[in-house]
């Protein structure tokens, strides 16, 4: 038995019992006539004594050769310590240690197995498993379990059946990017990794399985950022006979369940909204409304007043920021330049405070008087001590900057608490949108999304315009799932192929198989799937899903501990029928 306890479980009780454990030594003390030890696990630390008056000469010499990181097992009885340690929960008590064995030594590791370390994230990746060590990350690993295993749960009892489904699977040409494998045994052809189960959860259902989850792996070669992972998981989910309001209501409740088993919250309000709102009044398909700054727009005020800039404009959109009267000039000059980056790209901004005493004072004095400016604020709900920030241009650019503007300065007021909770359902999201590259339409969500009945007719003549039965949860302005109910037919789905570019020789060799299958008596069905481990980031306060992930890649798509991608030797490439030529 390497163990008779872990190091996290002796208390005050414990005392006098004869105990063995086993664990890595955080760090030592050395006293000369006594040596103090932390012994650490999975579970905590527990503090070993080695007391001249009291332990065996040999093993005080033992234990004065432990290093930091060994692994070692002791013998010893459970006392009382004198100097109580209140900040951990074995503080009470220590062990008298009676053996001593070394079940490995240990180098020194290139960073500290601290709470804080001094290691940078580079080498915390090359040494990832000693960064498992240190409680963020381990405690990170162990939540990411507790909502699995929840998720799990609450799915399966429900009657929700999970399936593994393949991972060698054929390319598409729509969504992002496939990771590709070479067959061996079938030259010159390549299976693609799945960019999600989405085709094969569809023929579950026509398999009549009726409700099925899988936690999967997805594999998407796309440029990453703090929430993308080029493998990551879905909680992937798919339902028969039922509609979007069903799917809604399981999916509220699932976020419902985790938010109260893993931080007690009970979420009151889980609103809805379509995607034409979120973006009206927020300029954003994903809106964190943990927090107010809504839109007003301002066209019919501000428009027809001499000044040209908004008088040219598509859209006048501002936003009150709570407060922020008293900005600086320089402070209000620095946000300017803010929105004028290229990654924001406006191409100016305008002001207006709204001081205590009820005037106003905005940096367009000159084409707007008071009465003018007090509208701005009725419209953008500003009270006296906001200020009115203002951007125009055409609807979209403008939209998009002042949604970035209004991110940042929630950021900068402290108002994206990571420990408030604001689900949101957006629905009705557009089925096509047009893509300027490739100059023709992409399904917004995928192919298999279902249109509205009500817009079937608009898709001739305006495939923009037509909605889809397709729907995302967002959580603190993360999307952290998406679905939609299906097409179920082969005609629509035939239909859709073609509204997407696809001839009908191409829709059938790519997806032969599923328009196959709906000829056989496919029920009306319809799923989601929630990102894991943007899930697990949000619901632990984060927004950087590496952290959650044991072993993530880096930011150029690299495992810096395994080294990979890497190349492979001139028989593999020969078995795989492949060469390669790099320029
Ligand atoms: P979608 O493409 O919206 O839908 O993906 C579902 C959710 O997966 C998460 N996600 C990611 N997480 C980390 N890294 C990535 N690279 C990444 N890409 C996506 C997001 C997203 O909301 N088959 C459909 C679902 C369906 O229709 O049922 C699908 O994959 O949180």
């Amino acid at each position: 038995m390497y163990r008779s306890h872990n190091c996290g479980e002796l208390r005050i009780t414990d005392t006098d019992k004869e105990v063995t454990l086993a664990g890595w030594v955080q760090k030592s003390r050395d006293k000369g006539f006594m040596i103090w030890i932390d012994l650490r696990d999975r579970y905590g630390i527990t503090q070993l004594i080695f007391d001249e008056a009291r332990t065996d000469a040999a093993i005080m010499q033992h234990a004065r050769t432990l290093g930091r990181e060994f692994v070692i097992q002791v013998k010893g009885i459970v006392i009382e310590r004198e100097s109580k340690n209140s900040n951990i929960p074995t503080g009470e008590v220590e062990v008298l240690v009676k053996e001593l064995s070394i079940l490995n030594e240990a180098q020194l590791p290139p960073f500290t197995i601290e709470d804080e370390t001094d290691g940078g994230e580079d080498l915390r990746m090359k040494y990832r498993y000693l960064d498992i060590r240190r409680n963020p990350v381990k405690n990170s690993l162990l939540f990411r379990h507790k909502i699995t295993q929840e998720v799990r749960n609450y799915l399966s009892n429900l009657d929700f059946c999970e399936v593994e489904t393949p991972y060698l699977i054929k390319s598409t040409p729509e969504g992002a990017r496939d990771f590709v494998v070479p067959s061996r045994m079938n030259p010159g052809q390549f299976y693609a990794l799945p960019q999600s189960p989405q085709t094969f959860k569809q023929l579950l259902m026509v398999g009549g399985l009726d409700k099925y989850f899988q936690i999967v792996k997805c594999f998407r070669d796309e440029d990453l950022r703090a929430d993308r992972q080029p493998e990551f998981t879905q909680i992937d989910c798919e339902m028969s006979f039922i509609e979007q309001e069903d799917i809604l209501s399981v999916f509220e409740g699932l976020t419902r369940h985790l938010l109260k088993t893993v931080h007690n919250i009970d979420i009151t309000a889980f609103p809805r909204m379509s995607y034409e709102e979120a973006m009206r009044r927020y300029g954003n398909d994903k809106p964190d409304i943990r927090f107010g700054m809504e839109f007003g727009e301002l066209n019919t005020v501000a428009q027809h007043k001499n000044f040209s800039v908004f008088n040219d404009a598509e859209l006048v959109a501002g936003i009150a920021v709570p407060g922020a009267a008293s900005y600086t000039r320089k402070q209000i000059d620095a946000l300017t330049d803010w929105v004028k980056r290229p990654q924001v790209g406006a191409s100016g901004m305008v002001y207006c405070k709204c001081e205590l005493d009820g005037t106003f004072k905005s940096s367009v004095d000159k084409f707007y008087d008071q009465a003018d400016l007090s509208r701005w604020a009725e419209v953008t709900g500003a009270q006296p001590g906001d200020l009115i920030l203002v951007l125009s241009g055409s609807a979209n650019k403008t939209r998009a900057q002042l949604s970035a503007l209004r991110m940042e300065l929630a950021h900068r007021l402290g108002l994206r608490k990571p420990d408030e909770f604001a689900p949101l359902w957006v629905t009705d999201f557009p089925l096509l949108e047009w893509d300027d590259e490739t100059g023709r339409y992409h399904a917004m969500h995928h192919p298999f999304t279902s249109p509205k009945k009500e817009d079937m007719h608009l898709l001739d003549t305006d495939p923009g315009k037509v909605r889809a039965n397709a729907y995302d949860l967002v959580l603190n302005g993360n999307e952290i799932g998406g679905g939609s109910i299906r097409i179920h037919d082969k005609e629509t789905q035939s239909l859709m192929f073609k509204h997407l570019g696809f001839t009908a020789d191409q829709a059938q060799e790519q997806f032969g198989f599923l328009l196959d299958a709906f000829q056989y008596g496919a029920p009306p069905h319809g799923g989601l799937a929630f990102g894991l481990d943007r899930l697990v980031a949000i619901l632990g306060g984060q927004e950087t899903i590496r952290d959650f992930i044991a072993f993530p890649k880096n930011n150029a798509g690299r495992d810096v501990m395994i080294d990979a991608p890497a190349a492979i030797d001139q028989t593999q490439l020969q078995e795989l029928s492949l060469e390669v030529h790099i320029s």
